[in-house]
């Protein structure tokens, strides 16, 4: 962006204090509402023509695949984020669904206003970052082709307050620009979009997915549409997630204060099997060096593998980096008693500790890397949060997290198996692909599922991430 004069961030300041939480007035935010206000006066007339000539006469057809695929109850209240000249907010109504759109555009609604010939669509003036609406009150969020927009700051900020107003179970429609998938067409639409579009760039090369997670919107459904140069993504506020739990869909709940008796695989018999198991159900073989090898473990750094059961991940570490010093953590006593004997023999110096995933009997900021296998599924998903917040508080800014637990089956090989764990043991938000949701709620960032595994208790899912630094 041109470097801007003082003069012109005086004006603007003065025309729309965009402020921070701590008061400070932002000036790329303010330059941004200021270029809004302007283009929006010139383009709000022409608007609709040069949309509908964009999307090549698909444009009415589109607003309504918008409606069918959020599949609304009937009389939801809708909201239209960015509504502009009201073409999405109108497609809504038409279904007799309760519409409000706002824009902070005076001029788009108008012609919006000019246009609107249903009774139960209202429009009003209003900044998406800065909803004036209760929480939970709408039953469908939706935001057309405004997101690309908008200035990161200004996207993030919008997309949590989507998520905010957002009912818990109700539905978020994210609208807007894709790349397609064919080479060729890849180039032109970009660098035709990228001709009159000045945020298009940024956005289309910045990770939706991922700022969707971080601003409480969980993604469920994805259509591709004005062949691959747009999608439409359905999703719902994080938070339900926690809900469908509360509502009794998941297993039942084992309280935490219980983690110190779950023996391995849930039953205390079946302990001095655990090794046997985990070598040809979970094929650990395949899956704990790819681990390790992920983490690229400096010399002296300092290494927790948390519920490190029989220790033979924590030896594994120990042995690939006899630098590094080792710790490894379980709540069982009897497995720990076996995985002392482990160390012995396998002559490495690591040292086991007895203790509880979510008080870690550890400093805050004392660990480069965590390590954790095979555990997150035994624990409840209050568990999991409470011992994610202390990973990340033993961990030092910068640290990593390394994970392999069951995920979401990645085939149809994997449906069975996953069928069955999800019934013994607490994987019911693995089995979903709710960790890397909650990897980010925890705070952690970077998260990415880095290798896929196929084992007969399911697939095993290796996950790598940062805390980040201040
Ligand atoms: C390209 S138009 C899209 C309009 C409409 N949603 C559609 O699908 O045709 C983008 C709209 O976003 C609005 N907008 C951008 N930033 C906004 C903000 N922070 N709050 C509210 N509206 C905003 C603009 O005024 C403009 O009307």
């Amino acid at each position: 962006m041109k470097p801007w004069s003082k003069l012109e961030v005086r004006k603007s300041v003065l025309v729309h204090a965009a402020k921070n939480q701590d008061g400070k007035i932002n000036v790329e935010e303010e330059k941004y509402y200021l270029l809004l206000k302007k283009y929006a006066r010139i383009l709000a007339p022409f608007y609709d023509v040069v949309f509908g000539s964009l999307s090549l006469g698909t444009e009415s057809r589109l607003r309504d695949r918008v409606v069918d695929f959020a599949n609304a109850g009937n009389g939801s209240r809708i909201l239209d984020v960015a509504t502009g000249t009201g073409r999405q907010a109108f497609a809504f109504a038409k279904r007799d669904h309760d519409v409000v759109g706002i824009d902070l555009s005076e001029d788009m609604l108008k012609v919006a206003r000019k246009k609107n010939k249903y009774e139960n669509v209202r429009f009003e003036i209003a900044d998406a970052t800065n909803l004036p609406f209760e929480d939970n009150s709408y039953d469908v969020s939706c935001v057309s082709f405004a997101l690309h927009d908008m200035i990161p700051t200004i996207r993030e900020k919008a997309l949590k307050e989507i998520a905010r107003v957002t009912k818990q179970n109700g539905t978020i429609m994210i609208v807007d620009y894709a790349l397609p998938k064919n080479r060729v067409s890849r180039f032109l639409v970009y660098h035709i979009i990228r001709l009159y579009e000045p945020y298009y760039p940024e956005f289309i090369e910045s990770n939706l997915e991922a700022l969707l997670r971080k601003s409480g919107i969980e993604t469920k459904e994805e259509i591709s549409i004005l062949h691959g140069a747009g999608r439409i993504i359905k999703g719902t506020p994080k938070a339900a997630v926690l809900k469908i739990r509360e509502e009794g869909s998941f297993a039942p709940q084992r309280k935490f204060r219980d983690l110190a008796c779950i023996p391995a695989f849930n039953r205390r018999f079946l302990t001095p099997f655990y090794d046997f198991m985990m070598k040809y159900a979970a094929r650990e073989s395949t899956f704990k060096p790819r681990l390790v090898e992920q983490a690229r473990i400096g010399a002296d750094q300092r290494v927790l593998d948390l519920g490190c059961g029989t220790a033979t991940l924590t030896i594994l570490i120990k042995k690939t980096n006899p630098q590094a010093e080792v710790v490894g953590l379980d709540a069982d006593p009897e497995i720990l008693e076996i995985a002392k004997g482990k160390a012995v023999e396998a002559g490495v110096d690591v040292r086991l500790d007895r203790g509880m995933a979510d008080q870690l009997p550890y400093p805050d900021g004392s660990f480069d890397h965590v390590f954790s296998s095979m555990v997150f599924h035994h624990l409840a998903l209050e568990d999991k949060i409470r011992t994610l917040k202390e990973i990340i508080r033993v961990l030092k800014p910068g640290g990593e997290m390394h994970i392999a637990d069951l995920g979401k089956p990645h085939n149809s090989f994997m449906r069975l198996p996953t069928l069955i764990i999800r019934r013994l043991e607490e994987a019911e938000d693995n089995v979903r692909g709710l960790l890397p949701e909650l990897f980010y709620d925890a705070g952690f960032e970077q998260v990415e599922e880095t290798t896929k595994h196929m084992t007969l208790v399911g697939t095993v899912i290796l996950y790598e991430m940062q805390k980040p630094l201040p």
